[in-house]
C-alpha cells in the first residue's frame, strides 16, 4: 500500500505578495501545507504536478522551497509550463529519484527510495518552448525510457503536468493538453496492462476524474485559482476565492482510490 498526496499549480511569486486574479498564491499554499500537515496520517510521498512558480525566478523557487519544507516527507515535482527545470531542481528538495533522460533540461525520472519500492512511479516532462505552449508535448525518448522501465511485475503510475485526453471543454481541449496524449496513453496501457494504476496531472486548475479506455486519469486543482471548464467555453474563466485542493491517492494491491479535499481558505484572499 502506498499513500500519496497529489498537489499542483501553486504559482509562487518572487515574494509573498503575488496575487493571482485577486488571490494570494503564497498564503493559499501555506494553507495547503497546513492542511496536509494536519492529516491524521503521514503520506509516503507527495507529488506536485508542476507550475510551482508563476514565472521562472530564483526568488520564487526559494519562497516555494521555504513554504513547502514543513511537508517533511519526500516530495517530487513535475515540470509545468511556468517552470524552469534548472531553477526548480536547484531550489526544491526532491525525494530520491533516477533520471531517465541525460542532461538538465528535461525532468523525466523514476521515483526511488523505500516509499516507491512497491510501485513503479514515473514523472514525465511535457513542457514545450513558451511560444509553442500552453499545450505540451512529451518527447519520444521520454516515452521510450519509461516504457523500458515498466517491468510488468509492479503497479505503475505516471505523473505529469498536462492531461493526456480531451475533457469535453473546447478551449481546454485545444490548448491545455499534450498534443501526443493519445499515443502516450495507448503505449502505457499496452505495456503496463492491468498494472497501470493511473495517470495524474495538474494544469487545468480544476479537479478531474476521467476514464479513458479503462485507465484512470486524475487531476487536482490549484490552490491559487480555479479555471472554468464548461462544454462550450471558448476561453477559461478564472474563478478566484476557491477552496484549497489536494488529492489523497491510495494505491493498494487491488485498487487506486482518490479522495479529493477542497477545504475553505480562512485568510483574506
Ligand atoms: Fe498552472
Amino acid at each position: 500500500m502506498l499513500e500519496v498526496i497529489h498537489i499542483s499549480d501553486t504559482h509562487f511569486g518572487p515574494d509573498r505578495s503575488l496575487l493571482i486574479r485577486g488571490s494570494n498564491a503564497c498564503a493559499r499554499s501555506e494553507a495547503l501545507v497546513e492542511a496536509i500537515s494536519a492529516l491524521p496520517f503521514t503520506p509516503d510521498l507527495i507529488v506536485h504536478t508542476g507550475d510551482v512558480v508563476n514565472d521562472p525566478d530564483e526568488g520564487a523557487y526559494q519562497l516555494a522551497a521555504e513554504v513547502l519544507a514543513p511537508l517533511g516527507v519526500p516530495v517530487y515535482y513535475a515540470t509545468g509550463n511556468h517552470d524552469d527545470v534548472g531553477m526548480m531542481t536547484s531550489a526544491m528538495k526532491f525525494g530520491p529519484y533516477e533520471s531517465l533522460i541525460p542532461g538538465d533540461e528535461v525532468l523525466c525520472y523514476q521515483m526511488g527510495g523505500a516509499a516507491a519500492d512497491s510501485m513503479e512511479l514515473f514523472v514525465l516532462d511535457g513542457k514545450v518552448p513558451p511560444e509553442d505552449g500552453p499545450h505540451g508535448f512529451v518527447s519520444e525518448d521520454q516515452i521510450e525510457a519509461v516504457l523500458s522501465r515498466i517491468s510488468g511485475e509492479k503497479p505503475v503510475a505516471v505523473f505529469l503536468h498536462y492531461p493526456l485526453t480531451p475533457i469535453g471543454s473546447a478551449w481546454i481541449d485545444e490548448h491545455l493538453l499534450v498534443t501526443n496524449g493519445d499515443s502516450i496513453h495507448e503505449r502505457l496501457r499496452k505495456k503496463a496492462g492491468e498494472h497501470l494504476r493511473g495517470i495524474f496531472s495538474g494544469h487545468l486548475h480544476r479537479g478531474l476524474q476521467l476514464f479513458h479506455h479503462g485507465v484512470l486519469q486524475s487531476g487536482v486543482s490549484s490552490p491559487a485559482c480555479e479555471f472554468s471548464a464548461g462544454p462550450g467555453d471558448d476561453f477559461c474563466d478564472f474563478l478566484t476565492g476557491g477552496p484549497i485542493p489536494f488529492n489523497h491517492i491510495t494505491f493498494t494491491e487491488e485498487s487506486t482510490m482518490v479522495k479529493s479535499y477542497a477545504l475553505p481558505f480562512k485568510g483574506d484572499c
